[in-house]
């Protein structure tokens, strides 16, 4: 819709998920972008969400930051900390595959992913989708018809025009001026998910954010390169049902 519109729709991040065990972790996922120049750019602790998490940039602005959080089994209830396990021992390759084999692993049972959905919400989309994106994001500093005031305000109005629902928890736009990084997003799109024993139900699946950064001078790029946990906390909601 953006390239219809005339628009180079150029990412600002992608956002990862994963359990924090071997051989899929933070750690080992972010290997795959520190081998290709990538450095930390910030830390993040999701108390509520039981998620720790990181960020990486890249000298090169063409290049997305990537965002990858990881759930911290050992504070999750048996079923979540037996589940992880279950799903990340089938795991046998390493490195860029982790991102590219897929499925990362068999499905789970439609009985599980519930139980899962009513302790974690993220649990249960990560036991649904392994390890790929869980959201893109548009740079709104890139974009150039929505003029110069609030860009992300104007581009909002038009998304909700063409008919897309946003996320509305914490407000449609997450963050400040103040806070260097304002951020919103559509709401996840179903997805008709294929359980262990041939059930298939409609279920969350992934979302396309928008971010606008503000000026900092500390940082190489001269925009605020990190993330806001208390926005990103409200982001993560959008794989929830409506
Ligand atoms: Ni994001």
């Amino acid at each position: 819709m953006l390239q219809a519109r005339g628009e180079e729709a150029i990412n600002d991040h992608i956002a990862l998920r994963t359990f924090n065990l071997a051989p899929v972790n933070l750690g080992a996922l972010s290997e795959i972008f520190t081998r290709r120049g990538y450095r930390q750019s910030g830390e993040y602790v999701f108390e509520a969400k039981k998620l720790l998490a990181a960020s990486f940039s890249h000298e090169d602005p063409d290049r997305p930051r990537v965002f990858i959080s990881e759930l911290r089994t050992e504070l999750c209830s048996g079923l979540v900390q037996e589940t992880a396990r279950e799903l990340v021992s089938q795991v046998q390759h390493s490195g860029d595959e982790l991102l590219l084999k897929h499925p990362t692993w068999s499905a789970v049972t439609h009985e599980r992913y519930q139980a899962l959905l009513a302790e974690s919400e993220y649990a249960a989309w990560l036991a649904v989708y392994g390890l790929r994106a869980n959201h893109f994001t548009i740079a709104v500093n890139r974009l150039e018809t929505f003029g110069e005031d609030q860009p992300l305000v104007a581009l909002n109005r038009w998304l909700k025009a063409q008919g897309l629902e946003l996320n509305q928890s914490g407000g449609e736009i997450k963050g400040s001026p103040q806070a260097l990084l304002e951020q919103s997003s559509t709401m996840a799109d179903l997805f008709d998910a294929h359980f262990a024993g041939g059930h298939i139900a409609s279920v969350p699946s992934c979302y396309c954010e928008f971010a606008f950064r503000h000026p900092d001078p500390g940082s190489p790029t001269g925009l605020f390169d990190g993330f806001v946990t208390s926005s990103a906390d409200k982001i993560f909601e959008s794989t929830h049902a409506r």
